[in-house]
């Protein structure tokens, strides 16, 4: 029995703007899709649509590559069982991770070396199908693991959800882009602000910036009134949130980052508005083959 698992990821700062080639900060969160997969005698019943998009991927890198042992025209038969705490389309790369997971059991079933490059190639190709034009920070980040977030600032994050967006990841870039050219420049200034800032534990400078950050995905029409006026409750409150990858324009915007240095005042915000919420360790191991 083949086992793989990646885990899900949040983004620090610098969703949209990375569509665009500015950096982010990404980092991994300890919810994991993992993939069973064993040999089987015939192909068990349909297809599943996650196998219609992986599999021709495979199929297609392994004919023209030199790693694999064998000229594949076919794959043999298999059976695979996928099981995930990620909640899907809350902005914590479920899509990414599922692939990962799945291509790099599907890699090692086809006897290809366990190679973390030819995974992440793999599965940016099959985020293209599942985002369009994604920007490669989600499969980077839950193949090869995310920054370190040290305890100090780590212990008071809260992940409220909002619930799974009614937009699209591609509807929201597409919404975003005719206003995307006023925060490029302040979001990477922002983004290159925080990596010291995060390393050092520095928590007046995070929650500025994680504040002044919320405010540019505000400008670009990715964050709903209803995510908005939680996110200044926790502000007047003391605290800072934002937004976790594509954001949405009606109500639910998927995973709000939240911090506050006391974490009971996050979680009594997410009680009052009946949210589900909770705590994670950041930065734990990418994809990793048992
Ligand atoms: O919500 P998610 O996990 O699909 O994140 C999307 C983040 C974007 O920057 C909007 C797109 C991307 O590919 O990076």
């Amino acid at each position: 029995m083949i086992k793989v698992s990646a885990p899900g990821k949040i983004h620090l700062l610098g969703e949209h703007t990375v569509v665009y080639g500015k950096p982010a900060l990404l980092t991994t969160i300890d919810l994991r899709v993992t993939v069973h997969l064993r040999g089987a005698k015939a192909h068990l019943g349909g297809v599943s649509n996650l196998t219609k998009i992986i599999e021709p991927i495979v199929k297609k890198e392994l004919k023209i590559s030199k790693a694999s042992r064998f000229a594949l025209k076919k794959i043999p038969p298999y059976e695979l069982t996928i099981t995930s705490d990620i909640p899907i389309g809350a902005g914590l790369g479920s899509s990414a991770a599922v692939s990962a997971a799945y291509i790099g059991a599907l890699l090692v079933f086809l006897k290809v070396k366990w190679d973390l490059n030819l995974i992440n190639k793999l599965t940016f190709e099959a985020e293209k199908v599942f985002h369009g034009n994604p920007s490669g920070a989600d499969n980077k980040t839950v193949i090869f693991g995310g920054i370190t977030v040290p305890n100090k600032l780590a212990k008071n994050f809260v992940l409220i959800n909002t619930g799974k967006p009614k937009e699209s990841t591609k509807e929201m870039i597409e919404l975003a882009k005719p206003r995307i050219e006023k925060i490029l420049n302040d979001q990477e200034r922002l983004v290159k602000e925080l990596l010291p800032v995060i390393q050092d534990g520095d928590e007046k400078k995070f929650i500025e910036i994680i504040r002044a950050g919320e405010k540019n995905l505000e400008k670009i029409g990715v964050v709903s009134p209803y995510a908005a006026g939680i996110i200044r409750k926790i502000e007047k409150a003391g605290g800072a949130a934002k937004i976790c990858g594509a954001g949405g324009q009606t109500r639910a915007t998927g995973i709000l980052l939240t911090y506050h240095k006391d974490k009971k005042v996050l979680e009594k915000i997410a009680k009052a508005e009946n949210l589900p919420y909770f705590s994670t360790s950041l930065g734990v191991e990418g994809v990793k083959l048992h």
